[in-house]
């Protein structure tokens, strides 16, 4: 496999999806072990009266969910999976949560059986059942070895090439350091810069849970709270997401916390990002979720509301949202009508 030339393709074309197509369109330029040419799965949608995947590839830009941003040409945009899938050896999964399982099963039985894959999904499966990472699901679902992808990432920033870090997490039984530093090859650029380390759940499940801080850091903001809250807010809500790390996840590093993909995370996400912007419109617009997010995110999706309800779910047939008071406040006041002044005291 060192040896292949490994052909990519990015399954997911919205927002992130879209930056890490540029990112890896330009690398895969500079080294002669990736082949020039990327395919980009773009949900068939219209835009503008045209199918976005064909405005894609006229104007080298997606002018949908990255507009003002030029791709390069090596960037194919496609409509169909099958064609994106079949010849790729790497699978780079960029879209939000919940269209996972449809995507994956319109998948199975189009890859290469020496396929592997790359998660840079913020998201859980997680419910009354039990809880699996994106990344795990993926690799189960297609059974093909997957590494994960996650840092203090907002999308528009990176496209802007304003300077931001990563981190690669990998599993050390199924993929080789060789291959891990292929794949950062992939994606590391001098405005990107991306660490690897072999802890798949360290970085994935920070890349999940720190939606919910970032609607409690929105609530402080749109109560008018001031930056002591919000320190407060995060330091609390850090805490219990090491928690839950460590209680459900075995083998978790203690240094992935400090990390991209750990605080640095947290940080950026209750400064910005759209958990953080739409919480804040929640509290002072009090309208429902739905609402909002038609009325801010063009298309885009929310990860922090679904995330808050599975983690819910999960702990509380557990009977442990005791352990978890911040995370559970964070659901009663999206969910169930409490005082989103009770997110602090
Ligand atoms: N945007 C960011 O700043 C950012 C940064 C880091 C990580 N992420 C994570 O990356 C992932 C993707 O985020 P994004 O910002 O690219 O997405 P997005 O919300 O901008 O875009 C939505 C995407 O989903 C597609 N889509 C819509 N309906 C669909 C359906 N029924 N089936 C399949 N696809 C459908 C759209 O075509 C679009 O490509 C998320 O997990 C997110 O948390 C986002």
């Amino acid at each position: 496999m060192a040896s292949k030339i490994w052909r990519v393709s990015i399954i997911g074309s919205g927002n992130w999806g879209t930056v890490v197509a540029r990112i890896v369109g330009h690398n895969v330029k500079r080294f002669s072990c990736f082949d020039e040419h990327v395919w980009m799965y773009v949900y068939p949608e219209m835009f503008e009266g045209e199918d976005l995947g064909t405005q894609i590839n006229r104007t080298h830009e997606n002018r949908k969910y990255l507009p003002g941003i030029s791709l390069p040409k090596n960037v194919v945009a496609n409509g169909n999976i099958h064609e994106c899938v079949k010849n790729a050896d790497i699978l780079v999964f960029v879209i939000p949560h919940q269209f996972v399982p449809k995507i994956c099963s319109s998948m199975e039985g189009s890859l290469l059986k020496s396929a592997r894959g790359v998660s840079f999904i913020k998201g859980l499966f997680c419910n009354k059942d039990g809880i699996e990472l994106v990344s795990q699901y993926i690799g189960k679902t297609l059974r093909i070895p997957m590494n994960t992808v996650s840092g203090a990432n907002v999308a528009n920033e990176v496209a802007q090439e304003k300077f931001a870090e990563a981190t690669l997490g990998f599993d050390e039984k199924v993929t080789s350091r060789d291959e891990a530093s292929r794949l950062q090859q992939l994606f590391d650029t001098p405005y990107f810069r991306v660490g690897i380390v072999p802890d798949i759940a360290g970085v994935e499940i920070q890349g999940a849970l720190k939606n919910i801080i970032a609607l409690a850091a929105g609530f402080s903001d749109g109560l008018g709270m001031g930056s002591n809250t919000k320190a407060a807010v995060i330091r609390i809500g850090l805490k219990e997401m090491h928690k839950f790390a460590r209680m459900f996840f075995e083998g978790i590093k203690e240094e992935t916390f400090w990390e991209s993909c750990g605080i640095a995370d947290v940080i950026t996400t209750c400064y910005a990002g759209r958990n953080r912007r739409c919480a804040e419109e929640f509290v002072k617009s009090k309208q429902p979720w739905n609402d909002i997010e038609k009325r801010l995110l063009n298309g885009q999706r929310l990860q922090g509301t679904l995330t808050s309800q599975e983690v819910h779910d999960f702990l509380s047939a557990r009977n442990l949202t005791d352990e978890f008071p911040f995370f559970e406040k964070v659901f009663k006041i999206s969910f169930e009508g409490q005082d989103p002044n009770s997110i602090i005291g």
